[in-house]
Formats: C-alpha cells, structure tokens, sequence
C-alpha cells in the first residue's frame, strides 16, 4: 500500500527545496491546498484509509494519557480555533483541535488530535518504541482458537489518540525569521531531546508548524521539589539536546524552562522553539574575546589609558555597537549584555546555568531585572566588581561602577544557595552531592564563554553521571526497561 501510507518523513525531507516557494513569500496560487511540500498533497481518500478506531461502545477512544482536561477556551480563542480550520483546507480531516495550550511572543499553540497518525510513517514517534512494552491487557476466552482470541484483542484494544502541537506562527513575524525556524528544525531532525518537525503548513500569510505533543508540567510547579538526582536528570535530557543541537553549530538562543518541556512523571524532557535560534557564525563580526591575550591585551591599550577620564565624554566618538540581544532577559550570557559580536553555542550554557540557579536557590525566576543594564548589575552583584570589569574588556568593554551593592568580590554560588535556602552561609556547609551541584553550576556560569563547559563536557560531569548510574541502578534493581528507554531519550 504504498500509495495509501505517504511517508511524513520524506514530506519534510523535500522540504529544503520546497522552501524556495516559501521563501518568496507569495500567497499559494491555490488555496485548495497550502502545504509547503508537494509530495504531501494527499489523497482526500487517505482520510478514509484511517478508519476512526472505535472502541466496544463505538465511541470514539478518548484521551487516555493525558490528565489535562479538555477545558472549552474563551470565545476569542474559540474563533481563533474555528479561523484555523477554516483557513487551511482540508485541515478538519487531518486535526481534531482539542485546546490551547500556550501563548508565547511569537505564536499561539494549540492540542489537536492527530487524526491521520496511522497513514504517515511516524519514526519520530518516541512513545511508538515505549508503547511496545505496555500492551493493554488481552482478556481470555476459553474454548475459542487462538485466531480468534487474536482478532477480538485487536479490534478490542483501544487506540491510544495520538496527539500533535499546532503552532500558530503570529503573522507579525517576519517570513525569514519564519523559515530559519522551520529549516533549522528540519536540520535537526532526529536530535535526541530535540522536538521534531513532522510538517508545516502556509495560507497566505499564515503559517502552522506542526510538531508531536508532549506532555510537561509548569517548572513552577515541580522545580522546588526535585531532588539532586531528579536535577541531574533533567539536565542531562536538557544537554543531550544541545549537545546535538551545538554539534549543528546551532545556537538555540532562548533557553529557559518554558521552552524546555519537561515530564517529572516519565522523566522526559524535548527542547522546543527555535524561534530564535541561528547559525554559529551568522551575522558575526570579529570580536576580541577570539584573540590570543597577548593581541586583545595590545588592542585593549587605548581603553585602558583612558580609564582615569571618569563621567561621560561630552561628545561620544565611540561607534556604537549593534550585536544579536535576543532572547530572555534573565537568562542572557554576559557576552549577550556586553554586546559581544561574535557569539556562540555558550550563550546557551549559561542559560542552563540561571534554570540550575533557580532549582538550587528555590527561587524563580533568580534574575528579574527591567533591562540590560539592570541584568549586569545582577550578575556583576553575585560576581563582585574585579571579575566583571575582566569580563567586559574581554568583549573591548569599560565597565566603571560606584553602586554600593557591588563588592569588589562579590558572593560564592555556595553562600547563595545557602542563603537562599534558609540555611546559615557561616555556620552550614553543603551536603557533598549538593556541592558537586554548585561545582557543576560554577562550570555553567563562567563569565568567560571560552572558559565554560560545552555541553559535551557537561554530559561527562561527575553531577550528570549521578544522576545517570543513580536511574540505571533503579532500573535495573526494578528489571524496568522503559527506564532506560527514557534514559536514551
Ligand atoms: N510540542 C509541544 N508539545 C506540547 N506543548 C507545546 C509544544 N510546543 C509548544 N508547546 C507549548 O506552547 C508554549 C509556547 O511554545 P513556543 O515556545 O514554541 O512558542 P513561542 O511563541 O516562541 O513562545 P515564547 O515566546 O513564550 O518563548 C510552550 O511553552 C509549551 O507550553
Ligand atoms: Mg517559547
């Protein structure tokens, strides 16, 4: 049946040269059909090849995986619901929208039901693997054959729904920023920890991505919680993917826990939108953070012999500095609030360090600052004035501070956790695992990039490996193979 189950696989992989189409952003000449990939246009008859799995009461199999309700949205986002399905056609055969399930800068993201599962090859599908080892249990029938007992497990067995992301891309955002999301997700397919693209749609000016659903619950609500193997393991999914998203030369640009969606149930976790995400070396201009100390030292000379000149000069001949900023605030890297002009897949290490931050302090969000400015006295607070001045002349920055909450030295990360936590920085020490977490931490958030660790590294670290051997040894005590499953992922 090889006409009747189109591969999504290969849909995306024509995507590149579909993306041409794309690219100039012109309304489809038809608006029967505005898939960006042609070998997708389907057969309106596929539908048909699905047949809705019914279940003994011949209703239709409801959610079973999922403990979120199915709570009616308001009436604005009921239209908006209602608009999606009108404007991309035949979109009522393929989706079964279920519900909003968040609203970011950039775009609206709903639930649906995908509808069309069984005629795809669906290879991206992690819990295809898992589902093999909790099959529903088969009842038994004495005195029927064994054909027959095999026939009635099957057509009684319940299908599981199978469920998608539908990310609604606001119109406002340009069609470049668009399709570096789209080809860059494409890049990445088959990252582990990374979420995958199963395909994208375009009507005029309106695009969709659609990408599997994955259950997660709010960081607030568990992060507090989590012991150190529990952290461990949530970083060690969150480095997996950008171990394979920086091995792309891929920086994701917008790290944070909103965008890392996690499952404290089943201990999974998949990097999501890559809405700012960008090539290494794109748009880059030299900076001297790159050179040899010796060469930044001789090109720093002039800056320094104007130290002594305090206050602002009255006319500023400086050229201004224009360098990527986006992202979030709080969890941008130095290098980002010194306007470093040439930077790197480290940006996201830091980041991981504020998410690690925050779950040792049992404080979110830990940076909450109005701007950048704000953002530096932050880091420059916990950092102490000496460390930060050597990080600003490593991106060919002055930075002269008399605000009296900057020490010269400023804090260790293990006084803060203690502190933070309730716990007395003079008279309490951390537990050893908790030390090997702040040691981790201190790796993490290293104000110069060349100093931080990659991610690769931080798979290596002994912080990590616990929370690893930990999971294996649990695993193998319980003989449960889904845990090295999750493992994997
Ligand atoms: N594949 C998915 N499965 C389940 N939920 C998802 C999925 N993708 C996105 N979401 C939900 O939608 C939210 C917003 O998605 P995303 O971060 O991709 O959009 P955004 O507009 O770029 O958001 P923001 O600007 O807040 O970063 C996520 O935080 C998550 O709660
Ligand atoms: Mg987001």
């Amino acid at each position: 049946m090889a006409t009747a189950v189109p591969a999504r696989r290969r849909r995306v992989e024509s995507f590149r040269t579909e993306v041409q189409f794309f690219r100039i952003h012109e309304d489809a000449p038809s608006t029967e059909d505005t898939e960006m990939n042609e070998s997708a246009l389907q057969d309106d008859d596929d539908a048909e090849l699905d047949g809705e799995l019914v279940d003994d009461e011949g209703q239709e199999s409801e959610c079973s995986e999922s403990s979120e309700e199915e709570v009616p949205d308001d009436s604005h986002f009921q239209q908006d619901m209602e608009n999606l399905q009108d404007c991309f056609a035949g979109f009522r055969q393929k989706y079964r929208l279920i519900k909003r399930i968040g609203e970011g800068t950039f775009s609206t993201v709903y639930k649906a039901e995908d509808l069309l599962y069984d005629s795809y090859d669906n290879s991206w599908d992690l819990d295809k693997e898992t589902e093999k080892w909790t099959p529903p249990p088969l009842k038994s029938f004495s005195g029927q054959s064994s054909a027959t007992l095999d026939y009635q497990s099957q057509s009684q067995r319940r299908r599981k729904p199978k469920y998608v992301a539908i990310k609604k891309i606001y119109v406002t955002s340009s069609p470049s920023r668009i399709l570096n999301e789209l080809e860059l997700l494409h890049d990445l397919r088959g990252c582990r920890s990374v979420c995958p693209l199963i395909t994208a749609f375009r009507w005029t000016d309106q695009v969709i991505a659609i990408l599997p659903y994955f259950r997660h619950a709010d960081f607030r609500e568990y992060f507090r919680n989590m012991t150190r193997p529990d952290m461990a393991i949530y970083l060690r999914s969150l480095f997996t993917a950008l171990a394979s998203v920086h091995s792309h030369n891929i920086l994701h640009r917008d790290i944070k826990p909103t965008n890392f969606l996690y499952d404290p149930g089943s201990r999974r976790g998949v990097l999501v939108d890559f809405g700012l995400a960008e090539r290494e070396g794109y748009d880059c201009k030299p900076c001297i953070c790159h050179d040899d100390p010796v060469t930044r030292k001789r090109k720093l000379r002039p800056l320094i012999s104007d130290k002594e000149k305090e206050g602002y000069p009255r006319e500023d001949t400086r050229h201004s500095r224009r360098a990527n900023r986006a992202g979030t605030r709080g969890f941008r890297a130095p290098e980002v609030l010194f306007k470093c002009t040439e930077q790197s897949t480290k940006i996201d290490i830091w980041s991981v360090g504020v998410i690690l931050l925050t779950i040792l302090s049992k404080r979110f969000p830990f940076f909450n600052s109005a701007d950048d400015i704000e953002a530096m006295i932050e880091i420059a607070t916990i950092f102490g004035r000496q460390r930060m001045q050597a990080a600003a002349l490593l991106h060919g920055c002055m930075l002269q501070t008399t605000i009296p909450t900057i020490g010269r030295s400023g804090f260790s990360f293990e006084g803060i956790v203690l502190w933070s936590t309730d716990r007395n920085e003079t008279k309490d020490k951390l537990p050893e695992d908790e030390r090997l977490a702040v040691e981790f931490l201190s790796r993490c958030m290293e104000l110069d990039p060349s100093r931080r660790i990659s991610a690769e590294e931080a798979l290596e670290h002994p912080f990590l490996r616990m929370g690893l051997d930990e999971s294996v040894e649990e695993a193998s005590d319980a003989g449960d193979d889904d845990e090295m499953d999750m493992l994997k992922v």
